[in-house]
């Protein structure tokens, strides 16, 4: 096959910034259940409910810490709590959990974890005291302990981040917690304007929708994770492109900057960050062997769309439901050689911190294309940067010019340098290659 002189003149846009919502933050919460007496009595292991603040996605952390540990907010018959940098001083509203106090708690080295239920911490956290002593008065019901404040990530040995049950996957327990975000773009313009080529975009619209779900387990021993998550993804595209050239294009490559959006993180105490970062761009690949004037306008669309994300193997990550529907249309003026394909692509970043020791940082890449071949006499293909080619046809097309177009879907992730791998890849014949005339 002939390599013919062409350009990729690519370029993205990504004008999404303003229709971004933020993440809600998660902030903890009570726990709504009924709590025995009993929990009066410190344990190594404690579960923190969290909830997101304007929407029903919750979490839930369940940790092993290196230190028995009392969540007063597990307590029913706590009344108050004041905290002070040297104590936390907690009055009970009953006589009998005041004794239990008395006969269950250390005398030192143990955990106060507080919740609102007075100074002792900011609105979007839970507070952490390590008491080094303990005090009792009988006529107020109240123990004082004395504390110095800590953190999560000082005393936790292993947790796992819960969430909202589902069904068994493969085996696994589901456990999730979960964001929703819509994008939503309507655009038209110029994309190129050179002296001998133009490239405007006439109507295009982009929206996403994006869920992300997930759970994560750590050991702070080993710093070990394991988990998984979870994208359900939307997109529809519709973009009507026209490039004016007026000469062939050999050896440029057009290659704008595309603007990062940055969806503020997902933030659980010190205990877990997740700061996603999407990107939504539309570009164009194009190549032209003479001066013509080439149209395309296409439409594609997914709505179910699911990306899995083992974060130890690729392996055991997967996507499904990426049934596009497309519509694709596209003119050339004279005879040249020409490729016009617009593509949208989505990229997604997302960052994990674990407890300030670990980073895991995960990336998926999902590009959409369209590639329209025109080809005076079967001998032209471009080498497109998503990897996409067509078969040309053969033999003369007279008074006109062989058309093939064919839609392009693939996604690639990676985690960390742990795996880098294809994840999904079709291509999908719109036109089998034709001979239209001019
Ligand atoms: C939640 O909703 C309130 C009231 O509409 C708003 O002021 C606040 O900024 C929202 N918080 C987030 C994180 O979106
Ligand atoms: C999570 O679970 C809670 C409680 O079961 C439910 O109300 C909420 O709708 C769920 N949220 C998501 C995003 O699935
Ligand atoms: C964490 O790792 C240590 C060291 O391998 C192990 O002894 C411990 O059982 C692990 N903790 C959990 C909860 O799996
Ligand atoms: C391409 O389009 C421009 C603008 O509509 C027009 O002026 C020009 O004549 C066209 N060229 C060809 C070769 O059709
Ligand atoms: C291509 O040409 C046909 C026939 O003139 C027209 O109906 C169609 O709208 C054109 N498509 C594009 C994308 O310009």
């Amino acid at each position: 096959m002939l390599t013919v002189p062409h350009t990729i003149a690519a370029l993205a846009v990504l004008p999404l910034a303003a229709a971004l919502q933020p993440v809600p933050a998660f902030k903890p919460v009570r726990a709504r259940r009924t709590v025995a007496q009993s929990s009066v009595s410190p344990s190594r292991h404690v579960s923190l409910p969290y909830q997101s603040e304007n929407s029903s996605a919750v979490a839930q952390v369940d940790a092993d810490f290196n230190l028995l540990t009392l969540n007063l907010e597990d307590v029913a018959s706590v009344s108050s709590v004041d905290c002070s940098t040297t104590s936390v001083t907690i009055t009970f509203s009953s006589e009998s959990a005041y004794e239990d106090s008395l006969s269950y708690w250390p005398s030192s080295d143990f955990l106060l974890l507080t919740n609102h239920l007075g100074d002792c911490d900011t609105d979007s956290k839970r507070g952490v005291y390590k008491a080094s002593s303990v005090s009792f008065d009988e006529d107020t019901l109240s123990v004082v302990a004395t504390t110095t404040q800590t953190s999560f990530s000082d005393h936790i040995e292993y947790f796992s981040v819960q969430f909202n049950s589902s069904a068994p996957l493969s085996g696994r327990k589901r456990r999730d917690f979960s964001v929703s975000d819509t994008l939503d773009y309507d655009w038209s313009g110029e994309l190129i304007d050179l002296d001998d080529l133009e490239i405007d975009v006439y109507s295009s619209t982009l929206t996403a929708t994006i869920d992300l779900s997930g759970a994560i387990d750590y050991n702070s021993t080993t710093e070990a994770y394991n988990g998984y998550l979870e994208f359900d993804l939307g997109f529809v595209g519709d973009i009507d492109v026209q490039a004016y050239a007026k000469a062939s294009y050999s050896d440029d490559l057009y290659d704008y900057t595309v603007a990062d959006v940055s969806v503020s993180a997902i933030d659980i105490d010190d205990i877990i960050k997740i700061g996603p970062t999407i990107e939504l761009s539309l570009g164009v690949e194009f190549a032209i062997t003479g001066s013509a004037n080439v149209t395309a306008d296409v439409t594609m669309e997914v709505t179910d769309g699911k990306i899995y994300i083992d974060l130890l193997e690729s392996s055991g990550s997967y996507t499904s439901g990426w049934t596009p529907t497309y519509t694709a249309d596209a003119n050339l003026t004279t005879e040249v050689d020409a490729e016009l394909n617009p593509y949208v692509e989505l990229d997604l970043s997302i960052g994990i911190d674990i407890l300030d020791v670990v980073d895991i940082s995960v990336g998926i890449e999902a590009t959409a294309e369209i590639v329209n071949e025109f080809s005076v006499d079967g001998d032209f293909s471009l080498s497109s940067t998503t990897g996409a080619s067509l078969t040309d046809g053969s033999g003369s097309c007279s008074n006109g010019y062989w058309y093939a177009c064919d839609f392009v879907f693939d996604i690639e992730a990676y985690v960390t340098d742990i795996w880098s791998d294809t994840l999904y890849e079709v291509t999908v014949p719109i036109y089998e290659t034709e001979c239209i005339a001019f």
